[in-house]
């Protein structure tokens, strides 16, 4: 099922999300419908509270050539274990702020450790946009979006049309 996408400034998407407990039909029903929700937008990751729900859950797909065989994963409680002090710099987006691009540098090759699916642990390494992605997505369950790594004048432009946007939507 797809669920609606929060969008930016929302005090849910500020929010430090808690770890998860233990994986209920509930919490796998989410992840499942945060997919779904992620490849209809269409995007490349998703974190719960851009559902607003403030629990320890993402999900991505950076397989987006055309042609390749698409790689959904999902990863509850998930955590960068090692970071590369080589860096990359990525031109981000976000679903709760459509539209809106810019330039955030971080790690160019992370370690993470979650819980998958089936409830078991797994570790793997991401470099390239994997790299750029499973980071944006863990800083959300954080509370902070790439908009918070740019220029305060750049920030506030963006919100500004971000509110412009959410009111136009409201009234439709
Ligand atoms: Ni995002």
């Amino acid at each position: 099922m797809k669920r609606n996408i929060l969008i930016h400034p929302d005090p849910r998407l500020k929010k430090v999300c808690a770890p998860v407990p233990d994986l209920s039909d509930d919490l796998l029903k989410l992840a499942d419908d945060m997919l779904e929700t992620m490849y209809d937008a269409p995007g490349i990751g998703l974190a719960a509270p851009q559902l607003g729900i403030l629990s320890r859950l993402i999900v991505l797909d950076c397989e987006k050539e055309d042609g390749a065989t698409p790689r959904p994963m999902i990863m509850f409680n998930p955590q960068v274990i090692l970071a590369s002090d080589d860096e990359s710099t990525y031109d981000e987006g976000c679903l709760s702020i459509p539209e809106q691009y810019g330039e955030v540098t971080r790690p160019a090759n992370v370690k993470v450790r979650w819980i998958d699916r089936g409830g078991d642990e797994r570790e793997e390494d991401f470099d390239g946009l994997w790299a750029t992605c499973v980071q944006h997505e863990i800083d959300h369950l954080e509370g902070k979006l790439f908009i918070d790594y740019l220029k305060p004048l750049r920030r506030q432009m963006i919100t500004r049309k971000m509110k412009k946007l959410k009111r136009e939507r409201a009234r439709l």
